[in-house]
């Protein structure tokens, strides 16, 4: 059984969706009751479950995790991207991002862990963002955020390896998700055109990134552990 969070919108509906066609059981997780419906609707024929749950929410957590059967492997998509020049930040805004972006994916790893739902050999996969290691402007807190995720995830593989449990990040550039269409609504078409430009393979799609969330779910990633996977269709290289 693995679970997915975010699995209501983009990504996280995709990975739920690919897991589901290689065989696997899956918990859907996210706020919206009727988005998470219709990504089980999507899904291949399983023991599949939705739980609607928001992961800022200590006590929702602690009451989702009683509830979870042991898991196999776990991929943590919830996120939330809101650029802002510097000088408009404020703990308000730091509190916002990094709730969901940071706090709220280590505060359910710890309960997961303390109730010790993971089985043996399990595999914890975290979205990351080529922003953490390659910042934009107005992108201060989404990539602090994400930063820290990395450095979370790396210290879980080392905590974690006597159980044989895994951790890997993946760090996707764009994919076109509402994520990306809120992006979109921010800038202006050149600006948007002039960054698209510059992916040799183009911008990423939702099966890109779930190809690479199976991969490290599965056994044949299993000499893998405490890495980061850059998926960015060449962007980084082509001096972005
Ligand atoms: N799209 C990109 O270009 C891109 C690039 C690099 C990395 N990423 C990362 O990939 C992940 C998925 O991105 P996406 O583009 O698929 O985003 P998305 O379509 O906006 O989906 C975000 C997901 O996060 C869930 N979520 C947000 N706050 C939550 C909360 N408090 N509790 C529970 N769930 C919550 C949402 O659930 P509800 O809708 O049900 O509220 C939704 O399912 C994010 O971590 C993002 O930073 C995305």
């Amino acid at each position: 059984m693995i679970l997915v969070t975010g699995a209501s919108s983009g990504i996280g509906k995709q990975i739920a969706i690919s897991i589901s066609e290689m065989g696997g059981n899956v918990v859907c997780v996210g706020r919206n009751k009727e988005r998470l419906d219709e990504t089980l609707g999507n899904l291949k024929e399983g023991n599949h479950i939705a739980e609607v749950c928001d992961l800022t929410n200590p006590e929702v957590v602690i009451s989702l995790v009683n509830r979870l059967p042991m898991l196999d492997g776990i991929v943590n998509c919830a996120g939330l991207v809101k650029p802002f020049p510097i000088k408009f930040l404020s703990k308000q805004k730091i509190d916002e991002t990094f709730s969901i972006n940071y706090e709220a994916q280590v505060l359910f790893i710890a309960e997961i862990t303390k109730q010790r739902k993971l089985n043996k050999g399990a595999s914890l996969v975290f979205l990351s963002s080529i922003s953490a290691q390659h910042p934009h402007k107005g992108g201060a807190m989404y990539a602090g955020s994400k930063a820290a995720l990395e450095a979370f995830s790396k210290t879980l593989a080392l905590e974690f390896y006597p159980q044989g449990i895994r951790s890997n990040c993946l760090s996707p550039a764009m994919v076109r998700t509402p994520m990306y269409d809120h992006a979109e609504k921010g800038a202006s078409k050149e600006t948007l055109d002039e960054h698209v430009n510059k992916y040799p393979l183009g911008v990423g799609t939702t099966e890109d990134v779930a190809n690479a969330a199976v991969f490290l779910l599965s056994d044949a990633s299993k000499w893998i552990t405490g890495i980061n996977l850059t998926l960015d269709g060449g962007f980084l290289l082509a001096g972005s």
